[in-house]
């Protein structure tokens, strides 16, 4: 609830203006004249007050007209039903008499949102009960030091497949805590491919394979996964752009993770999804916080977590379940990347994606221009009309649309509308 302040001169001044003024953003408004009030237009002072109340807007229809599409690669798009559903709560979430943002983490109100949210999260991927989740901090790009640190000792070989940016500064970054090896890369092809797996030379003694699920730069995508050669060996994925986007058979694997700020939350949350016989064994030079044994021990609160964060996660991971789980996920995103990836190739060479069909993201499109002059031009008429982040990485060029689960059909529908208009205006 909020007054607005002494309404008086400005209700009898300016009557249009005072009532503008308490209904814009304020759906919901009250006044209450008092009785002793005779005339608007007498000269007696007159107290009014104007009580306005903001409406849970998490019950109001999807997409605003506010909002922009916005096609970035993270941080990204959020489903409108979960920031609604945020918006209501900020200021007071639930019975607590305050905001999620000034809990303790320890008191019984943020324990129950974090089981709430691991809760959801395992129904929504079905993990086994000898996984372990994680909520933790730094990126997944912390995750490239903490992985090696944990999984193997400094002189166990391990194997990369580079299939992208991501998978590349990984690798370099497990080099400075193992043997780590490129078994296969698709530089040369500037990363439009994965390699079919009985091709690959696998070190039999590797500690784990590790794998980018999906390679938010280039657009590449694993459909199926390869298995370790060496009957002991781990796969680990970075899934960190396409978690949560389709169902995945966890127990496939010995380490998930993932920054939460393209599918499921904002930026700063990781989460790590690992199988529990592989914690505890990590190098005696590693930092406490990177120990996934620290965080498995104390349920993700040995320190302060990112409360806030993680509520936010919950709140989408409700959402998704909500929506029919990640099955009907999946098959919403296909439908949202085929109507694009059609438009494109169906452009007649105006559009290109150089990525190989049969990987192709269906999270992360990315195109040229068959005249890369008119990139800016693209750009610029396409935000124009409320379509937002469509230039593509700095390292790239060309253009990417990134389609998360948040992203709605209209968008993208909106989206290949454009396209062809603007082929037709410029072919
Ligand atoms: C596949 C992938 N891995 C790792 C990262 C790095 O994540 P962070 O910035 O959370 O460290 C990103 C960021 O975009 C990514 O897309």
């Amino acid at each position: 609830m909020a007054t607005a302040a002494s309404p008086h001169a400005l209700l009898v001044q300016n009557p249009n203006r005072f009532f503008k003024s308490c209904f814009v953003n304020n759906p919901i408004t009250t006044f209450t004249i008092p009785s002793n009030a005779t005339s608007m237009r007498s000269n007696k002072p007159l107290t009014i007050t104007c009580v306005t109340q903001v409406q849970d807007r998490s019950t109001q229809i999807s997409q605003s007209q506010e909002r922009v599409f916005n096609f970035a690669a993270g941080p990204a798009i959020l489903p409108e039903k979960v920031l609604r559903k945020a918006e209501s709560e900020v200021y007071i979430w639930r019975d607590s008499g305050m905001s999620v943002m000034e809990m303790s983490h320890r008191g019984k109100e943020f324990l129950s949102i974090i089981e709430k949210a691991e809760g959801d999260l395992r129904k929504l991927l079905n993990i086994p009960s000898d996984y372990s989740v994680l909520f933790l901090q730094g990126g997944a790009t912390t995750q490239f030091a903490a992985i090696p640190l944990n999984l193997c000792k400094p002189d166990d070989p391990v194997d990369y497949l580079v299939t992208g940016s991501w998978g590349d500064k990984a690798f370099k970054e497990a080099q400075k805590f193992c043997k780590a090896n490129v078994i296969w890369s698709g530089k040369s092809d500037k990363y439009t491919k994965i390699p079919s797996f009985e091709s690959l030379e696998q070190n039999p003694d590797a500690k784990y394979l590790h794998i980018c699920a999906n390679e938010t730069i280039h657009g590449v995508e694993f459909k199926s996964y390869p298995t370790p050669k060496n009957k002991n060996g781990i796969l680990v994925a970075d899934m960190s752009s396409n978690f949560c986007s389709k169902p995945v058979d966890v127990s496939k694997f010995g380490l998930i993770y993932a920054g939460a700020q393209k599918n499921v939350g904002p930026s700063g949350v990781t989460i790590v999804i690992v199988r529990k016989d592989l914690i505890g064994n990590a190098q005696p030079i590693t930092p406490v916080m990177l120990d996934y044994k620290t965080h498995a021990d104390n349920n993700s609160l040995y320190n302060t977590p990112p409360c806030y964060g993680i509520y936010m996660c919950g709140l989408v991971f409700d959402h998704l379940l909500e929506q029919g789980g990640l099955e009907a996920v999946q098959k919403n995103n296909m439908k949202k990347a085929e109507i694009l990836y059609n438009t494109i190739d169906g452009s007649g060479g105006f559009y290109r994606c150089p990525v190989e069909k049969s990987v192709r993201s269906l999270m992360n499109v990315p195109f040229t221009l068959e005249r890369s002059d008119l990139e800016a031009e693209f750009i610029k008429e396409a935000a124009k009309e409320k379509m937002v982040q469509l230039k593509g990485h700095r390292s790239v060029g060309g253009m990417r649309a990134s389609i998360y689960n948040a992203m709605p059909l209209a968008g993208v529908e909106k989206l290949v509308a454009f396209m062809k208009n603007f082929q037709a205006r410029h072919a």
